[in-house]
């Protein structure tokens, strides 16, 4: 993971540096570092910690170099310490490094090196290509690198200066996200546009094996080779202020709150009224391909997989396809069974998770068609798919996934009706009724956040429990594991999300009294076996949190706590009902002080394997 910035201009290079990185912090908060050029050398500040820290240091002794590179790390090699922070230097500290990525063929690297008489200051890979850049340096700092990067195996962006050439800064990628920001008289690199937003709205999106050389006034991008490229600048589509909190007190409490306004984005131009046929541009498939398909394989981690789970349920139950969701960690290890006529579908936030990538790669060389559904515009993922349906939820920032979930549900629901609706495998009817409710979700949101008082109240009876079980069946499995996640990755309680007929093979053994069970218990199919769970759990002492809908006077009976949803098909229910488990989760970690938009051990985005 981790995030580096880069900026070459006349402003003080830590303050566009510090900025940047606060954008990029998501990405990890183990120690932060910067590199200035500065009287002739170049100044290294680096701390153990969060950003602040670094903050804090150069506040203490500021730098007004106007050129520097900066690194926000989540520690892959070696423990997070000041030495092993970035930026990394060669053994005279002329040459500095920042690095996103991993090299996979650092040891080797490191031992022919030291046999050269290079010596360590650090445990990280990253620390080899300080000192390959230097063995190659003869006065010029891209010919340098890209001898060195013949040498690299593995994933990296990177920013590299040099204390002799203060005029000039190198960048790269392979398989790690880059951009190049365009300025007027500045220019700036970055892991994501969000990091440059606040000085440009135009970038360079840079692929693999391209690298670009900066210097105030001009950016030349080129392969890894030298040879000359050209890509168009890409317009950044959202304002500057977008990564802002806006008054909330954490982002992952604005992502929640900003739900029903991103989800009517969502369906602007796709959905626009019950009786009319859905357009999704983008997805690049003939009315012909959707009725031709065999199978569909879903794929995707965390989150995302989790509202594949949701896009598998629905494909099957509307679009009559066989399909499947892995997780992408575990896709190549299956070697899936790619037929003539698959269709993958690949589900993420960021568009960077490198699993992710890894079975969209996988999948395409095994003959699948790859349609993803992403967030970030440009991003690998998206890049490298057939089609791409983007779900439109702008920047988010918050480590714990909320307002990119619901918005990942209403897109699949979307695609499945329209699949549902070419192929003819549903009733007309039911297919209008869905899309009326997609079109009443964003209201029915904002009703849901309207009720955050009631989900506190419920929050602050449960915030000291020790553990938790959310239950469900049906389209609903997936609410579970995904209100458990929410609940663990933010509040650090113990959380378990389980089919709820699953219970009764062995983990109703560990339900008492201070374990509390949400149970997602919404009108549909499978409504009256889901109160014989809660019956189950009842009869053993333990609480019971009902996600319901509004009217049901039963579950009033049956549970200690209801929080109410509004009425819709159960199709629709996981999206709304993911609401009010969020802020559940949201609310408990607040009570009990937590980190919540940067929890321990956490990245937002994942891009080593
Ligand atoms: O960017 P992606 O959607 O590919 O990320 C996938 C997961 O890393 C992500 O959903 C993760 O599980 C979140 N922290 C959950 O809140």
């Amino acid at each position: 993971m981790c995030g580096i910035v880069g900026y070459i201009g006349d402003r003080p290079a830590t303050e566009v540096c510090v900025a940047g990185l606060r954008r990029l912090e998501y990405r990890g908060y183990d120690s932060a570092g910067i590199a200035v050029a500065e009287n002739g050398g170049l100044e290294i500040v680096k701390v153990v910690g969060k950003l602040d820290g670094l903050a804090e240091a150069l506040a203490e002794n500021p730098l007004s170099g106007t050129m520097g590179i900066g690194h926000t790390r989540w520690a892959t090699h070696g423990k997070p310490s000041e030495v092993n922070s970035h930026p990394h230097t060669s053994m005279d500290g002329r040459i500095a490094v920042v690095h996103n990525g991993i090299i996979e063929n650092y040891a080797d690297l490191r031992d022919s090196l030291q046999e050269e008489g290079y010596e360590f200051a650090s445990e990280t890979d990253t620390e080899v290509i300080a000192h390959l850049v230097d063995k190659y340096y003869k006065g010029d700092l891209a010919a340098a690198f890209r001898r060195a990067v013949k040498d690299l195996e593995g994933a990296f962006a990177l920013g590299i200066v040099c204390a002799d050439d203060p005029d000039q800064m190198v960048a790269a990628r392979r398989f790690s996200p880059l951009v190049v920001g365009i300025g007027d008289g500045e220019n700036f690199i970055a892991s994501d546009m969000g990091a440059v937003r606040e000085w440009t709205d135009r970038v360079y999106v840079i692929d693999d094996d391209e690298m670009a050389v900066l210097t105030r006034h001009d950016i030349v991008l080129t392969d890894l080779d030298g040879n000359p490229i050209e890509h168009e600048p890409y317009q950044i589509p959202w304002p500057a202020d977008a990564a802002e909190k806006g008054g909330h007190k954490h982002f992952m409490h604005k992502e929640i709150h900003e739900q029903p306004s991103a989800m009517r984005e969502c369906l602007l131009g796709r959905l626009t009224d019950a009786d009319s046929p859905i357009k999704l541009d983008g997805l690049n498939m003939t009315e012909d391909e959707i009725r031709g398909l065999r199978k569909i394989v879903f794929t995707a981690c965390g989150t995302a997989y989790h509202a594949g789970l949701v896009g598998r349920f629905l494909m099957e139950k509307l679009a009559r396809v066989p399909a499947e969701c892995d997780l992408a960690a575990e896709l190549r290890a299956r070697d899936p069974v790619v037929l003539e006529d698959t269709l993958a579908i690949v589900v993420s936030q960021s568009g960077e998770t490198a699993d992710t990538l890894v079975a969209l790669r996988e999948l395409k060389d095994k003959g699948a068609k790859v349609v993803s559904v992403v967030n970030t515009v440009d991003s690998s993922i998206a890049r490298e798919s057939d089609g791409v349906v983007y779900i439109q939820a702008g920047p988010e920032i918050g480590v714990a996934s909320t307002k990119a979930y619901t918005l990942q549900l209403l897109t699949l629901t979307m695609m499945a009706t329209h699949f549902a609706a070419v192929r003819g495998t549903a009733n007309e009817e039911d297919l209008r009724d869905l899309r009326a409710s997609m079109l009443g979700v964003p209201e029915q949101t904002q009703e849901l956040i309207d009720r955050e008082d009631d989900i506190r109240e419920v929050a602050s009876k449960y915030y000291e429990a020790p553990d938790a079980f959310y239950l469900a069946r049906g389209v609903n499995v997936p609410s579970a594991l995904e209100g458990a996640l929410k609940l663990k990755e933010i509040s650090y309680i113990h959380a378990e999300g389980y089919s709820a007929g699953e219970m009764k093979h062995g983990p109703i053994a560990l339900i008492e009294p201070n374990l509390f069970t949400v149970a997602i218990a919404v009108e549909g199919e499978v409504y009256e076996k889901m109160i014989g769970n809660i019956q189950e759990v009842k009869a053993r002492s333990g609480p019971v949190v009902a996600v319901a809908m509004d009217g049901d006077a039963e579950i009033t009976r049956q549970a200690d706590d209801v929080l109410w949803i509004p009425e819709c098909p159960e199709l629709i229910s996981p999206i709304t009902a993911a609401i009010p488990l969020q802020l559940l989760a949201y609310h408990i970690s607040d009570m009990l002080g937590r980190e919540i938009d940067q929890p321990r051990n956490l990245a937002k985005t994942v891009t080593v394997e």
